[in-house]
């Protein structure tokens, strides 16, 4: 008998077809993400799942599935899974790194010029046919040539994020955890500062850290007043490290210049407000979003579950 496979979405590529090779699978279609109710159904006789970022796999779910040897995360981020439950339970939890580092860096710097060099004003006022002509103030933005770009959480995207900023001749403060080795900071030419110097210097900030109990609300009243005035913040990596209410009151008292944002605290919902300022830069939640990398998301999430049912090490397990 073959294993059992839930993939709680379709997902792009080929990968789909040859996890059908090995095992049993049933994929949910439609266009409603499954309730926790559905997901507790479907995947009560399985041994495998591949879910998405928006499907909460808590114990509750894990219990419902005796045989569930593997959750496989389409996502870097795994802040859905109670990776402490599946411990507890044996369960291997896997996730996407590495392939989705350099087109979520991209999608980072396309935000970070988006909201300095107003794009998306720029593009409604050429469309809406008011460009009348050149002219010594019309859409003025903040220079990005120069300025300092401040890294909260180097991991794999943040050293992306920076690599980029070397053709903009940035200079990068950051603050991570552990400060990178000297060699690292070198070759990257960014230096450690603590969490308030790095939110004070940046021009430009952007978060990419995870999303744990301790960085929820990262970025809150306080740290936004602390931002210079003229500075922007970007984020690419998960809603609730902004309080978002506070983010709205910033943009509302001028404390800050703008935002450019891929994620939301309470996705998909949008806290009402942020949609009113210009000087957001808004998107849902595309990091990843290239036709390659989620082609390549999706072959790493098979192969772990392959792995896993065939009684092998998984590629990328979240702990070890
Ligand atoms: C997307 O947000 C991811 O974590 O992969
Ligand atoms: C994610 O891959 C990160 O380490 O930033």
């Amino acid at each position: 008998m073959k294993p059992k496979v839930l993939v709680t979405r379709d997902l792009p590529g080929e990968g789909i077809e040859r996890l059908r090779e090995v095992a049993d699978v049933e994929v949910h279609t439609g266009k409603e993400e499954l309730t926790k109710e559905q997901l507790i159904q479907a995947i009560a006789d399985k041994d495998a799942i591949i879910s998405l970022l928006v499907n909460e796999i808590d114990a509750e779910v894990m219990d419902a599935a005796p045989h569930l040897k593997v959750i496989s995360n389409y996502a870097v981020g795994f802040n859905n899974i109670d990776v402490d439950a599946a411990q507890e339970r044996g369960i291997i939890v896997t996730n996407t790194p590495d392939v989705l580092t350099e087109s979520t860096a991209d999608l980072t710097w396309a935000l970070l010029l988006a909201v300095a060099r107003r794009i998306p004003e720029s593009d409604t006022y050429t469309r809406e046919g008011k460009f009348v002509g050149w002219a010594p103030e019309l859409l003025l933005g903040r220079t990005v040539y120069g300025k300092t770009l401040g890294i909260i959480g180097m991991g794999r995207i943040g050293e992306a994020v920076v690599r980029r900023a070397k053709g903009f001749g940035m200079n990068i403060v950051y603050y991570n955890r552990r400060p990178l080795s000297t060699e690292k900071e070198l070759e990257l030419d960014a230096s450690y500062a603590s969490l308030e110097e790095v939110i004070s210097q940046a021009d430009f900030l952007s978060l990419h850290t995870p999303l744990t109990p301790e960085t929820r609300y990262l970025i809150d009243e306080n740290e936004l007043k602390a931002m210079k005035d003229t500075a922007y913040l970007i984020n690419t990596s998960r809603g609730p490290l902004v309080n978002e209410k506070a983010l709205v009151n910033a943009l509302k008292e001028k404390a800050i210049a703008g935002a450019g944002l891929d994620v939301f605290e309470n996705e998909p919902a949008i806290e009402e407000e942020l949609l009113n300022f210009q000087n957001v830069v808004l998107a849902p939640h595309i990091g990843s979003a290239t036709i390659e990398t989620r082609v390549e998301m999706a072959d790493l999430a098979i192969n772990n579950t392959i792995s896993i049912l065939k009684g092998e090490n998984a590629l990328t397990p979240v702990y070890s």
